[in-house]
């Protein structure tokens, strides 16, 4: 909603860091990725031979097996793992109505703008962010110059304090945040666009600085449903999963007899006309959210949207990344329906950016949707005596986001002892996409046969890939760059004594161990 896309951007640039300074570094970590993801088949352009469909992304065959155990391990983390959170799987297509209770017709909006030479176009705040990251941009410079200079004795907190340059910089900054978020809290178009006058913000593409007046765009995708002889009606793809798990707040409650607090859990596709969709699949027209709503008693929502920021912390520790790469990032300025809220930011390639938003609701939801449909969201709460309107804490994170924040954290280029350089994912064993390769040393002496009945034993339990191309070298390379955390080869001493090698992804380490126990050693290794 413009609402939450104003505080949005307010926090986004409310702490001016510095992380642009290795930037150049990360851009090219960024490109590696992207490259490494296609090249691999986790993920591929939409509709590639027909040169891609803009923001549109599909998963191929190992990004689909990656996707879907971040979905189990997100699922068992908040469904199974609570015995008061309910899951559900909710339709994309819901009453219009519900767009107009929840605010959304009227208010999920940004501004944009069209460049009247190169016929582009823009989102208004995002072309003054941009000149917002060009000054700071000056100051990283200032600041690499200085640490040339000073060398050793170089303190860049003091000289970011103190040198005159970049105190004239960040004023600037500051002056150029102040009008846009008047102008954006105010929903001054006009003021947006004469913004973007001042600064003199030229198109990227045309280098003209010929600009049409700013206007809102709303980001749902509609569509009709019905033939239109029968009177064609228009619906929206929806935008977020929150709502169909609103609507069906009384359905879940009494069909499960649930007593408040209580959650319900989705995972689901979402669709949003980004105007400007960039940077892979952080920012995509068709994405997947994971979301859950917390119902709880009036006046306990800080208590359970503390809690809750601890729990989904935690849960994103959970998956060995280290804790460096992620931090909260408190909303000083709330949306109209909030009384508090945080993002859990990830240090992306791209810089630290929102992967999952953790809001108190309020009761604002599950009011608009009692007034518009006339229907009672209450619950009675026999320890009080009465009932209410549950307020509600929600925890609502991109998959896809998840999905690039562990690829980019697990892509890691190693030189070897021998000189040699491998790229290996070093993916949590029960996020891989394949558990095992089972690997025949040579195509010869029974061992292919081996081999397959081996693979054959593993493949109901474990996701398994069997291979004989190449030399085992290159095998092991290949299954490295997919993050499979364990490779079993059957050699000429399996033929004689029933033994393979397992060869573990992250170390190369190799040890012998019977064939009976490969399924358990693996079921072990892959819950530590
Ligand atoms: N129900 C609340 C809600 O939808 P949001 O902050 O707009 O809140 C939640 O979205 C999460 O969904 C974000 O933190 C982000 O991870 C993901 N997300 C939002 N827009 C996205 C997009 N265009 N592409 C990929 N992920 C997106």
């Amino acid at each position: 909603m413009l609402t939450v896309c104003r505080a949005k951007l307010w926090q986004d640039t409310q702490h001016i860091n510095y992380y642009f300074y290795s930037m150049a570094n990360n851009e090219d970590i960024f490109k590696k990725v992207i490259s490494h993801a296609k090249e691999y088949g986790f993920v591929f352009p939409s509709s590639e031979i027909y040169d891609g469909l803009s923001a549109v992304y599909d998963y191929g065959q190992y990004g689909v097996e990656l996707k879907n155990n971040i979905k189990a391990y997100w699922w068992k983390a908040m469904v199974q793992h609570h015995e008061n959170i309910l899951g559900v799987d909710t339709a994309i297509f819901m009453h219009p109505t519900v767009w107009k209770a929840s605010g959304h017709v009227d208010a999920f909006n940004d501004p944009m703008i069209d460049n009247k030479g190169s016929k582009k176009r823009y989102r208004a705040d995002m072309l003054v962010e941009d000149q917002i990251s060009k000054i700071e941009g000056k100051i990283a410079k200032e600041v690499t110059k200085a640490a040339k200079r000073f060398g050793e004795s170089f303190d860049e907190q003091q000289f970011i304090t103190t040198n005159p340059r970049v105190a004239g910089y960040k004023e600037k900054i500051e002056d150029i945040k102040k009008r846009l978020y008047t102008a954006m809290d105010n929903n001054d178009l006009a003021g947006i666009k004469t913004l973007i006058e001042d600064l003199e913000i030229a198109c990227p593409v045309s280098g003209s600085r010929d600009w049409t007046d700013v206007r809102q765009f709303n980001l749902m995708f509609a569509t009709q449903m019905g033939s239109l002889s029968e009177g064609a009606s228009e619906i929206y793809l929806r935008p977020e999963t929150a709502q169909g798990i609103f609507v069906n707040f009384l359905n879940v409650m009494k069909s499960g007899r649930m007593k408040v607090p209580f959650g319900i859990a989705q995972i689901g596709k979402a669709f949003r006309n980004e105007i400007v969709a960039r940077q892979f699949i952080f920012r995509m027209r068709e994405f997947e959210q994971m979301e859950m709503q917390f119902f709880v008693r009036p006046g306990e929502e800080l208590k359970w949207f503390e809690y809750w920021k601890e729990e989904r912390m935690k849960w994103h520790l959970s998956m060995g990344i280290p804790a460096e790469k992620y931090r909260f990032h408190d909303h000083d300025k709330l949306a109209h329906y909030a009384n508090a809220a945080t993002d859990i930011e990830f240090d992306f390639p791209i810089g630290f950016k929102e992967l999952e938003g953790i809001h108190s609701r309020t009761d604002f939801d599950l009011n608009a949707h009692q007034e518009y449909s006339g229907k009672k969201l209450q619950y009675f709460d026999p320890e009080l005596d009465q009932s209410y309107v549950p307020y509600v804490v929600e925890t609502s994170l991109g998959l896809d986001r998840t999905f690039l924040a562990i690829l980019s954290n697990a892509f890691t280029e190693e030189k070897l002892d021998d000189g040699s350089e491998r790229i290996v994912m070093k993916l949590l064993p029960v996020l891989a996409p394949i558990k095992v390769a089972v690997l025949p040393l040579v195509k010869k002496d029974g061992m292919p046969n081996k081999a397959r009945e081996i693979f054959d034993s593993l493949k109901t339990d474990f996701m398994c890939q069997y291979d004989e191309k190449d030399a085992i070298g290159r095998r092991y390379r290949r299954q490295d760059a997919i993050g499979t955390p364990y490779c079993i080869t059957v050699d000429h001493q399996t033929l004689e004594d029933n033994t393979v090698t397992i060869r573990e992804r992250d170390s190369m380490k190799q040890d012998r161990i019977i064939i009976e126990e490969i399924a358990s050693i693996i079921s072990t290794r892959i819950k530590e």
